[in-house]
């Protein structure tokens, strides 16, 4: 549950390729290296309030420099990270950690002005195949109980939601990955990864919704 305690890892060394993300082709998704620091500190620094509180649970002004300096510097083997970017700039942020049993808890956020574009589905899709690829069985959400939309994509990316058995403001999503078999990827993405979104860019160009 508490994501910013959770992270940490060794330090990912080679440059951030924002290439794919100049181009016209739309948001591409690629794996957090270190030299994102910063960028994931002007990113989260331009968050809404709401979004922040929704991602983070807190009323957080300020994602501290130690949280940033983990957050870029994922291993990429038990505690993954991508980011979608449009025109060079981070637009998302996605993470699972690993627990070392083949649990790994799932957390995403969209930058407010690309939210309801299909970002955060796409993003959760791409964290699940990194998850299938580990060979790990279960992915785990928490959320807040009112987040509709990060209900709806989860239910609709197969997790079942339940509702925290000791408090009305959190709630949960499960998702199985038994059978998944074995890892398809040795010890996987030290190196950045970058996946095009399968889709067409249409999906990320229409009107905002939120
Ligand atoms: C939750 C979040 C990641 C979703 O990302 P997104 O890019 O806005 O979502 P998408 O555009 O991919 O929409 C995914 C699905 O959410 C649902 N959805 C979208 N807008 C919705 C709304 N206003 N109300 C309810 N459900 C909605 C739909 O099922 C949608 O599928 P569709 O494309 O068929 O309409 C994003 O809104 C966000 O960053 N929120 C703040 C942080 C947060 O809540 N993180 C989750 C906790 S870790």
């Amino acid at each position: 549950m508490n994501w910013l305690a959770k992270v940490g890892g060794p330090t990912g060394s080679q440059p951030p390729d924002f290439g794919p993300g100049q181009t016209a082709s739309g948001p591409v998704l690629r794996a957090v290296v270190a030299a994102d620091e910063a960028a994931l500190g002007r990113f989260f620094a331009r968050l809404s309030l709401q979004s922040r509180y929704e991602r983070f649970f807190s009323g957080i002004i300020t994602v501290p420099d130690e949280t940033l300096r983990a957050f870029a510097r994922a291993d990429q083997v038990d505690h993954v990270a991508l980011v979608a970017l449009e025109g060079g700039q981070i637009v998302a942020d996605g993470r699972l950690v690993h627990d070392g049993t083949g649990e790994a808890e799932i957390a995403v956020v969209v930058s407010d002005a690309f939210q309801g574009r299909g970002i955060g589905r796409r993003m959760v899709g791409a964290l699940i195949e990194q998850a299938r690829a580990r060979g790990w069985t279960h992915i785990r959400a928490d959320f807040l109980s009112e987040n509709r939309r990060m209900i709806g994509l989860l239910r609709d990316a197969g997790f079942a939601i339940s509702r925290d058995a000791h408090s009305a403001v959190f709630g949960h999503g499960a998702l199985s990955l038994a059978g998944a078999g074995e890892p398809t990827v040795p010890p996987p993405a030290r190196n950045p990864v970058t996946m095009e979104f399968a889709q067409a860019p249409s999906a990320l160009t229409k009107e905002e919704s939120a």
